[in-house]
């Protein structure tokens, strides 16, 4: 640890304030000190054709392509943080003349041996995660990644003998595999154990490989377990390395015991894989380090030949030199730098992070989207929103994936619900288990219109706009029905909600619209697509009139001034919008409901569609937002929470008030109101929005809230639930995307558009002058905008490289840094 970051501990921990870890921002790290947090914290790692999580315990969920048919190490969840999951290592030490039996043996990881430790440090870097461990005179210096576009989890651990006296060291590197599908692994104790194949194979020079694989992909997909020195003895089953008939523990696995382990191989069972590892007798002052790889080939063939690559430190340093290079250029392309500690740490570093991750693993895998089923895969309006989050960082993989997003567009306009990437089979999702519902989702398909617009916004790439992408539905030989440019994809999605709505001439609701969990009877129609629907329809007017459209131009502004009628003529309840109508015409979000009276999704995107935004409506319903709505952790999605549960309002009502949906913080709308206020105007109540969810801002307090404070959770349990304040399912939540396009677009105010980088910001009023440098289109824009007038809103000049502009809109340059000078 660094001077300063030692000092900021002990004071902080002095003050009894910082449990369990600080952030390092200048080492881009969140570095934990005590690892017994409230829940797992985790971290990810490689990507989804190899990778998954690491927890900062030393485990590792591990998963080759689709994270349900092709998982690689165990971890469930479920069990409790102590207990072994999917990866560890243990130690042996020994003094001169001492016994395995005497021998101190823990894991440098803590879990699953649970012996106390001198120090510990899990640093939590860019898809890095280091462990820095001091038990007795050993120091642990463990570094775990995933080479960037690897097929494998490397991690070298290097020992110290920080002591005076000459020391045994030996490591036992463990892993514990999946059945490759992942929920049989849970539900077949029968075919599973029976199909289980573990062991040793030859190969060459001074490494040693474990193979572990299920028979019927002995061919195909075979894990190896690898290392860069000859293992002194090694065990394939877990039996055996429990012992005892597994009476022995993790926490105390009794084959360490034993001068060596088994040397046999495993032919069915519960596989695993372990190297006893002897380091030598470690002389005072010395390191000793040794390089373990996790990885899976293609058939049994290959699999000698895996342990021959990053046999070195040199090589493993080049890897992670590369990786780390990678995220120089990522986090290069917004860099930030305003007076507010906390919104920098989350800007540059760990919010971008969070935006590739989501981006990377849709709804796929964390602790709690356990990836089992194959059905789920990317959800269509999720992953829409979340490549929002990474355009300007990584344009080409964002282009892929909204690629595959367009295929899954149904020939009427529609979008599938979800898809699997990797099949590219699209399904209908939980809509398909109700029989009396409709079967779509009237929001889906209106997000790819927002992904799409950013995308050219960023890029310039209107050629795009031509490039024909096939519909989803196909014939008999699986060609597609229909063919269309990229554009036709978007106007079909404007034209599926034009042509259906309900009778208050407002979008139908179809199974659900963002609210995944209100599925009203059919005929219900949703404020929430109506107002998507006006972002959208902006969008596709901007686009006609800068490509000269006027026709089209035309047509959507009429689109959107009708839809604008619709919502500002029916939905105005008085004090705020309402949410849906029901399929008898009857309003939700009500002040005549005696339940789910207000819903900020309404108010927030009345004044996101631009409906209400010059309208006194957008600041009284923003109003209602603060005073029913805003509590200090967040603001709550609906109020008051339904208490019961209630089959005409489906999902919702299975949570208790205070939970996710039913009136809890769901986090992912919180950045629309922070962008509503910014419309609106108010940079003191946007800024005060963002701060209050900012889990870098939780890092103090962080028993109550519970997850990582270094990314953002989906939900925080609301002042009607007990434990108001507890954060859940961290990580894979359209939160990330959003909060970043908030601070990003609308707070700092730096916004690409089709003619160039608009400077708009919105911020507290006590803000002196903040600074952006924002790379592109090929160019690089040092921006510095004053604020010596201590305004929210409002630019009064803009100068780009000393000459003045006319408006808050800077031509974009085609290469070069540029000083942009902004006075507000
Ligand atoms: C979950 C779903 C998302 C939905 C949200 C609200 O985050 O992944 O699609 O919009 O819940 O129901």
């Amino acid at each position: 640890m660094t001077g300063i970051g030692l000092l900021y501990q002990l004071t902080k921990q002095k003050e009894g304030k910082m449990k369990y870890g600080y952030f390092d921002d200048a080492n881009r790290e969140y570095v934990i000190t005590n690892p017994k947090t409230p829940v797992k914290w985790i971290n990810y790692v490689g990507t989804l054709q190899f990778g998954g999580f690491l927890d900062h315990t030393g485990g590792s969920q591990l998963c080759k392509g689709d994270p349900a048919l092709n998982r690689i190490t165990k971890y469930i969840p479920q069990l409790p943080c102590s207990d072994f999951k999917g990866e560890t290592a243990y130690v042996r030490v020994r003094e001169k003349g001492q016994t395995c039996k005497d021998a101190a043996i823990f894991s440098p990881y803590f879990v699953p041996s649970l012996v106390p430790y001198d120090s510990f440090e899990c640093h939590v870097g860019m898809y890095y995660t280091r462990w820095v461990t001091r038990y007795g005179d050993l120091e642990f210096d463990i570094l775990a990644f995933i080479p960037r576009g690897g097929t494998t989890l490397i991690r070298r651990y290097s020992v110290t003998n920080k002591g005076k006296k000459d020391l045994h060291v030996e490591l036992f590197p463990v892993v514990e595999y999946s059945h490759f599908d992942a929920l049989k692994q849970l539900t077949n104790a029968d075919w599973v154990p029976q199909t289980m194949q573990c062991h040793a194979v030859e190969t060459r020079g001074n490494t040693g490989a474990i193979a572990e694989y299920a028979f019927m992909k002995k061919e195909t997909e075979v894990n190896v377990f690898c290392t860069n020195i000859k293992p002194a003895s090694y065990e394939t089953d877990r039996k055996r390395f429990l012992g005892d008939n597994e009476y022995g523990t993790w926490r105390e696995p009794l084959s360490l015991r034993s001068e060596k382990l088994s040397c046999k191989d495993a032919m069915r069972g519960d596989t695993i894989s372990a190297f006893q590892l002897d380091l030598g007798t470690l002389e005072a002052g010395k390191t000793a380090t040794v390089i373990t790889q996790l990885t899976q080939v293609q058939g049994l063939a290959k699999a000698a030949s895996a342990a021959e690559k990053y046999t070195t430190v040199a090589e493993v340093d080049k890897a992670f030199a590369d990786l780390k290079k990678f995220w120089d250029e990522y986090l290069s392309v917004i860099a930030v730098h305003t007076p507010d500690a906390a919104f920098n740490s989350m800007l540059n570093l760990h919010n971008p992070r969070q935006c590739y991750t989501t981006k990377t693993w849709s709804r796929y895998l964390s602790l709690y989207q356990l990836g089992y089923g194959s059905d789920r895969g990317i959800g269509f309006r999720d992953s829409s929103q979340d490549v929002m989050g990474v355009i300007p960082q990584i344009p080409d993989e964002a282009l892929e994936l909204i690629e595959k997003l367009l295929s899954v567009q149904s020939c009427d306009g529609s979008s599938y619900h979800q898809f699997n990437p990797l099949s590219m089979i699209a399904g209908r999702g939980d809509s398909m288990e109700y029989e009396d519902r409709p079967h779509f989702y009237s929001d889906d398909q209106l997000w790819i219109v927002l992904a799409v617009c950013a995308y050219l916004k960023e890029t310039g790439d209107y050629a795009f706009l031509e490039k024909q992408i096939p519909f989803y539905e196909k014939d008999k030989a699986e060609k597609p029905l229909e063919t269309g440019t990229v554009y036709e994809h978007l106007m079909r999605a404007v034209d599926f909600t034009h042509s259906h709505v309900g009778s208050h001439k407002l979008p139908l609701l179809g199974f659900a619209d963002w609210n995944d969990t209100v599925n009203l009877p059919e005929g219900a129609e949703s404020l929430f697509t109506a107002n998507l629907y006006g972002w959208a329809l902006r969008e596709l007017v901007e686009l006609a009139v800068f490509r000269s459209q006027k026709d089209l131009a035309e047509k959507y502004q009429k689109w959107y001034e009708e839809m604008k009628n619709s919502v500002l003529s029916s939905a105005w309840d008085g004090e705020w919008f309402v949410r849906y109508f029901d399929d008898k015409g009857k309003p939700v979000g009500s002040k005549s409901n005696e339940y789910g009276k207000v819903w900020l999704n309404a108010q927030s995107w009345a004044v996101l569609s631009g409906f209400a935004a010059d309208d006194s409506k957008g600041r009284t319903a923003m109003d209602s937002v603060k005073k029913y709505l805003a509590t200090e952790k967040g603001i709550k999605l609906s109020w008051p929470g339904y208490n019961g549960y209630d089959r005409e309002k489906g999902g919702v009502t299975t949570y208790p008030p205070g939970a996710k949906e039913n009136g809890g913080i769901f986090l992912h709308p919180n950045p629309w109101a922070i962008i509503a206020e910014t419309v609106l105007g108010d940079g003191d109540q946007a800024f005060l929005y963002y701060q209050r969810i900012n889990p870098a801002a939780k890092n103090e307090n962080i028993d109550e809230y519970e997850c990582e404070p270094y990314c953002y959770a989906q939900n925080i349990l609301s002042n009607e639930h007990p434990q108001f304040g507890l954060g859940r399912n961290s990580w894979l939540s359209g939160t990330s995307s959003w909060t970043y396009q908030a601070s990003t677009k609308y707070i700092l105010g730096i916004r690409p558009e089709h003619e160039g980088l608009r400077i708009d910001p919105c911020i507290p009023k006590a803000w002196d002058s903040f600074t952006v440098e924002r790379k592109c289109r090929g160019a690089v824009y040092k921006i510095h905008v004053q604020n010596s007038a201590h305004k929210s809103k409002g630019v009064t000049s803009v100068c780009a490289d000393g000459k003045p502009l006319a408006g808050n809109i800077v031509p974009y340059f085609a290469s070069g840094t540029h000083t942009i000078e902004v006075v507000m």
